[in-house]
């Protein structure tokens, strides 16, 4: 038996596909060519997130971290744990345009640049092969991500990208290195200039929204502050003037990466304001003392307008940033989000 399914995407527009008996959402609408914003399809990342509002279901195995209980208990779901039992009607936190009714584009590039930061963070650069259609352009939103293959083929993983479309093919990422990782394995030991990698997008619904002249606040844990950067950049090259403030924390200053950047940026763009947060400081920091939330209940709590709030880090920052902007009365349709959980 097949069930209907009519998703209705965050600006207003309807998505419809057929599900069979015991198939998850995902997979379904895959079946028709829609693919929808998913990066693991096991429950584990919270890219798939979307607000069920009709249709008996089952809801698979999933981790808390990709769907708190609070977000299960206000109705949410992971698409692709979602088991309809019967038709269903669901809206999606992502827009239309972020829907793709065509095979995600895949490409090689070539390793450019490899620079330690600060921490463990790493910048890396990558450079597109030439395609046929698209010559060397990197054509992307300000806030999309992309999947990469080290060499071997072994290891996809996703990645913001922190710089801006352009037309020599060049891909900036900002990495941090997690302990016994695979990827991080791999270019913390083995990764040399001129490795080819292949690289699966640009994909991802977290991007620059444009809502007039709204105050923007971004909120970035540690290598959260790719996305924001590329959005940043995006808004220099576009000459925009809406006010903007970037919240940028880490665990302490060893950790601080990208601050001469930060401060170019300032310098291009008059109106923004940037706090960086330093949790657990030495004696001689002068900043912001505390997490990135901490900075934003207080930035909530002097400001009058009720910004655009974009968070990007990890699963927790988001969700105590998330429930900081409710208290503060911004509208959930204001707050978009990317989660870092492990794919
Ligand atoms: C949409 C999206 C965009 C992302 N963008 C970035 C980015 O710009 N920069 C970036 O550094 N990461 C980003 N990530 C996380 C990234 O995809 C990998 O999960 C991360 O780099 C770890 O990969 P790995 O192969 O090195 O470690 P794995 O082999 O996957 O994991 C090794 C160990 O580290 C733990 N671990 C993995 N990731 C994390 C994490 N994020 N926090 C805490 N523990 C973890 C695992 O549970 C495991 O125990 C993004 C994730 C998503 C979903
Ligand atoms: S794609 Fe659904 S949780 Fe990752």
């Amino acid at each position: 038996m097949s069930h209907h399914i009519q998703l209705t995407t965050r600006d207003g527009q309807q998505i419809a596909f057929d599900c069979e008996d015991g198939e998850d959402l995902v997979s379904a609408a895959a079946r028709s060519t829609i693919l929808l914003p998913a990066i693991c399809k096991s429950g584990g990342c919270g890219t798939c997130r979307a607000h069920h509002t009709g249709g008996a279901h089952q809801l698979g195995a999933c981790s808390s971290e990709a769907l708190p209980a609070e977000a299960r208990a206000r109705g949410e779901v992971l698409l692709c744990r979602t088991i309809p039992l019967a038709d269903m009607t669901l809206s999606a936190s992502f827009d239309h345009a972020h829907v793709s009714f065509q095979p995600i584009p895949e490409r090689m590039a070539t390793l450019a640049e490899l620079k330690v930061l600060g921490g463990n963070t790493l910048r890396l650069v990558l450079t597109l092969e030439e395609d046929p259609e698209l010559g060397n352009a990197a054509e992307f939103e300000p806030g999309q991500y992309a999947e990469l293959t080290t060499p071997d083929g072994l290891v996809r993983r996703a990645y913001s990208i922190a710089n801006t479309a352009n037309w020599e093919g060049r891909l900036e990422f900002l990495i941090h290195l997690q302990p016994k990782g695979l990827f991080s394995g791999y270019l913390a030991k083995r990764a040399a200039i001129g490795d080819r990698l292949r690289v699966r997008g640009p994909q991802g619904a977290f991007v620059l929204q444009d809502n007039g002249n709204r105050p923007r606040c971004f909120v970035a844990g540690g290598t959260g502050l790719a996305p924001m950067l590329s959005m940043l950049r995006r808004m220099v090259e576009f000459g925009e003037t809406q006010p903007a403030t970037l919240l940028f924390g880490v665990t302490s200053e060893s950790n601080l990466f990208e601050c001469s950047e930060i401060a170019d940026l300032q310098a291009q763009l008059p109106q923004l304001k940037v706090d960086i947060c330093v949790w657990k400081p030495g004696a001689g920091w002068s900043g912001f003392v505390g997490t990135p939330v901490d900075a934003l209940r207080q930035h909530l709590e002097t400001t009058a307008a009720k910004p655009d709030i974009y968070l990007c880090g990890p699963p927790a920052m988001i969700d105590a940033a998330e429930k900081a902007a409710q208290a503060a009365g911004i509208p959930a349709a204001q707050v978009y989000s990317e989660r870092f959980l492990p794919t």
